[in-house]
């Protein structure tokens, strides 16, 4: 049996299901999708959230899930497989996540402290904790040492069991956070009017961009991720049933925070008279905790169960990122489990300790610790999800799309159901949507990412008052540090990697690595 035989992956299709989920439920579901959605006109936004998440991350994420599984590979492998002049689409997809870690793991120490410290006062932690440097060494350490215990414990031990455990575990409190906040009384109305109250005028193009970031934020796309998890599904994986049902379940969450959220914060206001910011690093690291507080007993209960499922949903999300790195060192130098994840994390770990410091400087007011202008956590933001994972994303539906079958002329080439017919063959069953999906991936999809490239770019470098971000650093050098960046990159990969074996995942088996 395939199963069987084939250790080094997930042992089911639900397993592959609720990690790859796991990695796409983040604090981009549970904090930032609420407070963009109330900015940019609510259920205009939801709408338009929708809409990418069909056009574009469902059809990213199938591109990702089925070459990591084509390839049974790493991401570098898995576009070598593809063409050898691919494979740096590969290495860029490993290091955008390893740039994400070195904050997420920061934001994740939070979410633990503040889980920790739920029955006392958290109401203040943000302040103090942001200031105080030992607090961030701390707490972005024990985060990151519980990453890295599951991703020692290896893909099905670790990655798969703790995935089947907690996300049902996340699913189950979130569900019961809403029913307390929706039973709040006073406000719960008013709150939901501010979420999703469908404003078009608010929206405008700069919410349609957010929307579109967002969508590809929140599905861990354009970051190997899917590639990486793609590639340890065995046959009997449906690939296009697992995306829809992935994309479903990320959307449902980051759905549910904001009910979770807003009815709160405005029980409050209706309660107290006192109004508490609702967007940003705030809303969840300092109006909450106030929210809590006000509750009592009870709301110390709530703020350690709604803590504790944002920690979960970090460390799981952290996982995925890491893992990446991990399986292609593993692969690559053959080195073991162990070894590779102790120095990928403590590599991320000693990053990630500046990234927070400067954080704290940026919350507290303090002068220094600034690249461009801007904290550190928001220059690697800019590089990695603006600049360079659409760069990724738009290299998975281009591989896919025009490099991996070849027809025999430009007429078959060009042809979108040719590609349909040839992903058929290869396994990509996804029934009457196979063809939709071909002209998608190979047409519409690849200039949708290259829009969100542009105007992100644009976005920064010429920031607006309103634009989809708020950063008021030197955006040129954000870009000029990205591209240089992935010029780096392509100049390793023909110098080091191009001509090399790069190692598949029966490597860890075979040599003995986990
Ligand atoms: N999807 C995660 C979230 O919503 C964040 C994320 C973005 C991510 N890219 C990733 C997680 C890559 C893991 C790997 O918070």
């Amino acid at each position: 049996m395939d199963t069987e035989k084939k250790v080094n992956g997930f042992v089911g299709g639900l397993g592959f299901i609720l990690a790859a989920a796991g990695s796409a439920v983040g604090l981009g579901n549970l904090w930032s999708f609420p407070y963009k959605t109330s900015q940019h006109g609510g259920a205009a936004f939801v709408f338009v959230y929708i809409i990418s998440v069909i056009v574009m991350g469902f059809i990213v994420m199938i591109a990702e899930i089925y070459l990591g599984k084509r390839a049974q590979a790493n991401p570098v492998s898995s576009y070598k497989k593809i063409n050898n002049n691919l494979g740096w689409i590969g290495l860029l997809s490993i290091f955008v996540p390893f740039l994400v870690t070195c904050y997420y793991a920061v934001l994740g120490g939070y979410t633990v402290k503040f889980t920790l410290n739920s029955f006392s006062d958290n109401t203040s932690v943000m302040q103090s904790f942001s200031g105080n440097v030992g607090e961030v060494i701390l707490y972005t350490a024990i985060f990151m040492i519980l990453v890295m215990v599951v991703i020692m414990a290896g893909v099905q031990k670790g990655i798969e069991k703790s995935s089947k455990i907690l996300m049902p575990i996340l699913f189950v409190i979130l569900v019961g956070i809403v029913m307390c906040s929706l039973f709040l009384g006073n406000g719960v109305l008013e709150g939901l009017n501010y979420y999703l109250n469908p404003d078009f005028s608010a929206l405008g193009f700069d919410g349609v961009l957010a929307a579109m970031g967002q969508a590809f934020f929140s599905l861990s796309l354009g970051m190997g991720v899917m590639i990486s998890y793609g590639s340890y599904t065995g046959k009997n994986i449906k690939v296009g049933k697992s995306a829809m049902m992935i994309a479903i379940f990320d959307t449902l969450v980051a759905f549910l925070a904001g009910l979770a959220i807003f009815p709160a914060i405005y029980h409050y206001y209706a309660e107290t008279g006192i109004e508490l910011t609702n967007s940003g690093v705030v809303l969840m690291f300092s109006s909450l905790p106030i929210v809590f507080k006000s509750l009592g007993i009870a709301g110390n209960i709530v703020s350690f169960f709604f803590f504790g499922m944002v920690s979960i949903a970090a460390i799981t999300s952290a996982i995925s990122m890491l893992e990446v790195a991990t399986q292609f060192i593993i692969q690559k130098f053959s080195i073991k489990r162990k070894k590779a994840i102790a120095i990928v994390g403590s590599i991320g770990y000693l990053v990630s300790v500046p990234v927070g410091i400067s954080l704290g400087f940026a919350l507290t007011g303090k002068e220094g610790m600034t690249i461009a202008g801007q904290d550190w956590l928001t220059f690697f933001d800019l590089i990695g999800n603006t600049v360079l994972m659409p760069v990724c994303a738009f290299g998975a539906c281009i591989a896919l799309g025009w490099f991996t079958f070849k027809g025999k002329n430009a007429k078959e080439n060009l042809s979108s159901n040719y590609l349909c017919s040839q992903l058929e063959e290869d396994g990509l069953k996804l029934g009457k949507f196979g063809k939709v999906f071909s002209f998608m991936v190979k047409y519409i999809t690849p200039i949708l990412i290259a829009v969100v490239e542009i105007f992100g770019i644009i976005d920064i470098v010429f920031p607006t008052q309103n634009g989809a971000r708020e950063f008021s650093g030197n955006g040129l050098v954000v870009v000029v540090t990205a591209y240089a960046i992935m010029l780096v990159f392509i100049v390793l990969y023909f110098l080091f990697l191009k001509k090399k074996e790069t190692g598949s995942n029966e490597d860890e088996i075979t040599k003995n690595l986990s």
